[in-house]
């Protein structure tokens, strides 16, 4: 586990930069790392900008870079380079007070004319502070950030992908051994074949998936939660007679999943709907979904339901071309509705079961 300090560089409330930053951060606490957040506009303006060392907030502050074993660092572009807040805090460090740390470089800007100002402005300083490893930093426009009033944060594919990927390489070097697992899985699975299978809630294969989705819930919604056991509903719910977990896999690696509860005699409920960031736009999700519906069938359902949440327009538009009828008004605002509901009827339920799929039928027979 590393210690690290994630650096909030922009003056403004409310603040894109903090929005993309918070996820970062969720990102590295469910991956086990302790972070602590040093907000730079919360320390006293005029010690901040006398370099005041000697003032007992910025004091504290400069310890924390100190005691710190690697850095996120976010700063809005402002003039071509980053915030002169980001900047006279800087100046104020020690000569070398990255040594020895890794650094993840994170910016918001306005203009795609600037995206390479992660390379041009901030790296250069980074270095000079003596960083021991500057990781592949990002720009995410503002536009590609929404930011909601109780503090969800909305990313846009465009910008989450790439953020994902940088974090995780971030990641990977915070924790060599876990990179060195990480990357074998994912090159030796590659060309393994996909396997769907049914898991106990406690099964390790689920635990990416979980953390996953409290990482993603916990942004966008602004959640602090860490349900990652499900506590919300008994966790009978997600096992036969009455309903089932999926897990993909290729080779040992969790790739995509999703749940069925029961909702009513008649009808399951998908839950928990999720593929790894990494497999991301290869049709996983729908795969998920047939075989969910076909285990709801399996199950004696005849009809599915679900809801997603009003902040996760991909899931939406999933559900949408997955044949699964809206029971909302299409045209509203989601803010304005809540959670989303769907519905599907299944086709005739099979008499005959697949094999090796015993396990999930018969007790509701
Ligand atoms: C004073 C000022 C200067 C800015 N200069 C630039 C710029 O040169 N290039 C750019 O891409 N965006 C520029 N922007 C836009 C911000 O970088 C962008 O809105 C950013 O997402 C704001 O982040 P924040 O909400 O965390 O403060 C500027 C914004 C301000 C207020």
């Amino acid at each position: 586990m590393a210690t690290v300090l994630t650096i909030y560089g922009s003056p403004s409330v409310p603040s894109r930069t903090d929005g993309v930053l918070s996820h970062v951060d969720r990102r590295l606490i469910a991956a086990g790392h302790q972070v602590r957040p040093l907000v730079l506009r919360e320390l006293p303006a005029a010690a901040l900008l006398a370099g005041d060392t000697e003032n007992a907030d910025i004091a504290a502050a400069v310890d924390l870079v100190a005691d710190a074993d690697a850095v996120v660092i976010g700063t809005p572009v402002f003039k071509a380079a980053y915030s002169g807040l980001t900047k006279v805090f800087l100046d104020l460090l020690p000569q070398f007070a990255f040594q020895g740390k890794a650094v993840l470089p994170v910016v918001t800007g306005g203009s795609p004319a600037h995206v390479l100002a992660v390379d041009y402005a901030l790296r250069p300083v980074l270095t000079s502070l003596g960083a021991a490893h500057v990781g592949q930093g990002w720009f995410v426009l503002g536009d590609h950030v929404r930011l909601f009033p109780d503090g969800g944060v909305l990313l846009d594919p465009a910008a989450s992908g790439p953020l994902y990927e940088v974090t995780d390489a971030f990641l990977r070097h915070l924790d060599a051994t876990s990179a060195r697992r990480l990357t074998v899985a994912a090159a030796s699975s590659s060309e393994e074949q996909i396997r769907v299978r049914a898991v106990q809630i406690g099964d390790p294969a689920l635990r990416p998936l979980l953390a996953d989705l409290v990482v993603e819930y916990g942004t966008r919604y602004g959640r602090p939660s860490a349900n990652t056991e499900l506590t919300e509903v008994p966790i009978t719910d997600f096992e036969a007679p009455n309903g089932a977990f999926l897990v993909l896999t290729q080779g040992t690696e969790t790739i995509a999943g999703g749940a069925l509860r029961r909702k009513d005699d008649r009808t399951a409920e998908v839950k928990r709907v999720w593929t790894a960031h990494p497999h991301r736009r290869r049709g996983l999700a729908r795969r998920v979904i047939a075989e969910l519906e076909r285990t709801a069938a399996e199950l004696g359902y005849s009809q599915v339901y679900l809801t997603t949440g009003p902040r996760q327009p991909e899931a939406r538009n999933l559900y949408l071309a997955a044949g699964y009828a809206p029971q909302f008004d299409l045209t509203a605002d989601p803010e304005s509705i809540g959670p989303l509901p769907f519905t599907k009827t299944l086709a005739a339920v099979p008499l005959q079961r697949v094999d090796g799929r015993a396990e999930l039928a018969g007790a509701r027979r």
